[in-house]
């Protein structure tokens, strides 16, 4: 059963992009285990603004796993030390009574930060935007089997279309590598046949844009496929640096 516990929180604090940060902790009292990680962090904010001081800035927005907002690094894991879960979906059971729980934002050379725990994740749609689509006229609904489509492929890029864009592949990374990111944002159109059209151009630009933003290389660590909460393997990786070679082998 779930009951009330004690915990303290050392918080990343930073007032700005350009300004050095340092950890506050903060004593919390009286938290229930059936709380969520992001309503503990509401409760804090409530205590911070009580007492007259500033509240933590952090990102979220759906709170279902689903926007990818809740960036948040909790006990040296990004989202958290559950499995397949994001922040939104941590809950405060995972904890015990007299508890510290360190919260940072994600660290990578791609993802600067705002404010305290808010980074900046627009480097992830300037990739999208360089080749996440396909150009098709819209019209009519087509038939649900106008293009067959092998079973095999439908559940392989449905499976990296679960990618959320997070960004905790790259901050898991020592290299701070978005190749997790690139390769299942590659791999959930080159998969089916409407992706086919625009495929070598997608890989060159999506990987060029991924470059040109400051992430770096990857070495195959896999701490990415480890703390990704949405189970993206790295099978994407090497599909992706297939369709990369094999568009730069056509030119
Ligand atoms: S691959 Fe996983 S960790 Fe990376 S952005 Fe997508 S959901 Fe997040
Ligand atoms: S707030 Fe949307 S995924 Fe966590």
């Amino acid at each position: 059963m779930d009951k009330n516990i004690n915990i303290k929180v050392k918080v990343w604090r930073q007032r700005g992009p350009e300004v050095q940060g340092a950890f506050e902790t903060y004593d919390l009292e009286n938290i229930s285990q059936g709380s969520s990680f992001l309503e503990m962090l509401d409760i804090l904010n409530e205590q911070l603004v009580r007492q007259g001081k500033e509240p933590v800035v952090f990102d979220h927005d759906c709170r279902e796993g689903i926007c990818g907002m809740c960036s948040l690094y909790i006990n040296g894991h990004p989202h958290g030390p559950d499995d397949s879960i994001t922040t939104c979906q941590l809950h405060m059971r995972r904890f015990n009574d007299g508890d510290t729980i360190t919260i940072e934002p994600w660290r990578s050379a791609g993802f600067p930060i705002i404010r305290d725990l808010m980074v900046d994740r627009s480097a992830y749609d300037k990739i999208i935007q360089a080749g996440g689509f396909v150009s098709v006229n819209t019209g009519g609904v087509p038939d649900a089997n106008a293009i067959p489509i092998p079973k095999a492929n439908a559940d392989m890029a449905m499976d990296a279309a679960a990618c959320i864009g997070c960004g905790a592949c790259a901050a898991a990374c020592k290299n701070g590598s978005a190749m997790l990111f690139v390769s299942a944002k590659v791999s959930q159109l080159a998969l089916l046949p409407q992706g086919r059209v625009e495929a070598a151009r997608r890989a060159k630009a999506m990987v060029a844009k991924m470059d040109e933003l400051g992430f770096g290389n990857c070495t195959n660590t896999r701490a990415c496929e480890v703390e990704c909460p949405k189970n993206i393997s790295i099978s994407n990786i090497a599909r992706l640096n297939r369709e990369f070679l094999a568009a730069k082998f056509k030119d």
